[in-house]
């Protein structure tokens, strides 16, 4: 089972960066189980020699040492190389609706996976049938991250709004995930008014609205920058969905 979900999360991938990585290209580097194809997939060709002078930008410690290990070469986003900008970002996502947009995450790296979707010219998301929604939060909650100072004041106002909140907890160390950022991760879901009972979140709005919360430091609802998207079904053909704004 797990065997197959893996295949289809590389197929995803592998699709993506024969789809849009370029050589030259200034190439933002997702995290997760599924994006780590893409960047496994770019050191490869790197090493055959089929791609040239990419210069990464890694969204998480994971994909640092990914692209360590597969000597692609990244960077900071205020270094020289890559403080104008981003020419593509490939990354992964936790629920994706109708009209492509995300819950992103999973993994705690939203924050800076954010950043550099937005700060990118493209954006691809590679994901598996099973990322597909009708409606955001319908399955998976939206994962916001927040000063651990404003921990209570946050949780108050979330409460307020009509969101249940879960501080999410660390696996293999006592008490909360801490990110890589030194902040903690509420989960959040909307199953109570105003939003619950057959109604559902405005994913614009709702991105927008979260952030206005005094420390939030930023929520994984993604609506901003319209990707291609590469779904790896379980027939074996990979879907690539276009987003409305994206469409010729
Ligand atoms: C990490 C993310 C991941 O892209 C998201 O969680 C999907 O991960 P996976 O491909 O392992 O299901 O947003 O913060």
């Amino acid at each position: 089972m797990e065997q197959d979900s893996n295949r289809l999360k590389e197929a995803a991938g592998i699709t993506a960066v024969d789809d849009m990585v370029k050589s030259g290209m200034k190439l933002g580097l997702g995290t997760g189980s599924t994006a780590i194809y893409a960047v496994r997939r770019v050191g490869e060709l790197l090493t055959q020699g089929v791609l040239r002078d990419i210069c990464a930008f890694a969204t998480s410690i994971q994909t640092e040492i990914e692209c360590e290990k597969l000597r692609i070469p990244f960077y900071t986003l205020n270094s020289r190389e890559l403080s104008s900008g981003l020419d593509l970002t490939i990354d992964g996502a936790d629920e994706i609706d109708p009209d492509n947009y995300l819950i992103k995450g999973g993994g705690g790296a939203h924050l800076i996976e954010k950043i550099a979707a937005y700060a990118s010219v493209k954006y691809a998301i590679v994901v598996d049938e099973s990322k597909l929604t009708d409606h955001l939060g319908s399955g998976f909650p939206i994962p916001v991250e927040v000063l651990p100072a404003a921990r209570a004041q946050v949780i108050r106002v979330l409460e307020k709004i009509g969101a249940t909140v879960i501080l999410r907890e660390a696996i293999r160390k006592a008490g909360p995930v801490i990110t890589e950022h030194g902040n903690i991760i509420l989960d959040i879901r909307f199953e109570t008014e105003p939003y619950g009972f057959g109604k559902h979140i405005d994913p614009s709005l709702m991105e927008a609205e979260l952030n206005l919360i005094p420390g939030v430091v930023e929520n994984g609802i993604f609506t901003q920058k319209p990707p291609v998207v590469y779904i790896a079904r379980s027939n074996g053909t990979i879907e690539t969905r276009l987003s409305r704004h994206l469409s010729p």
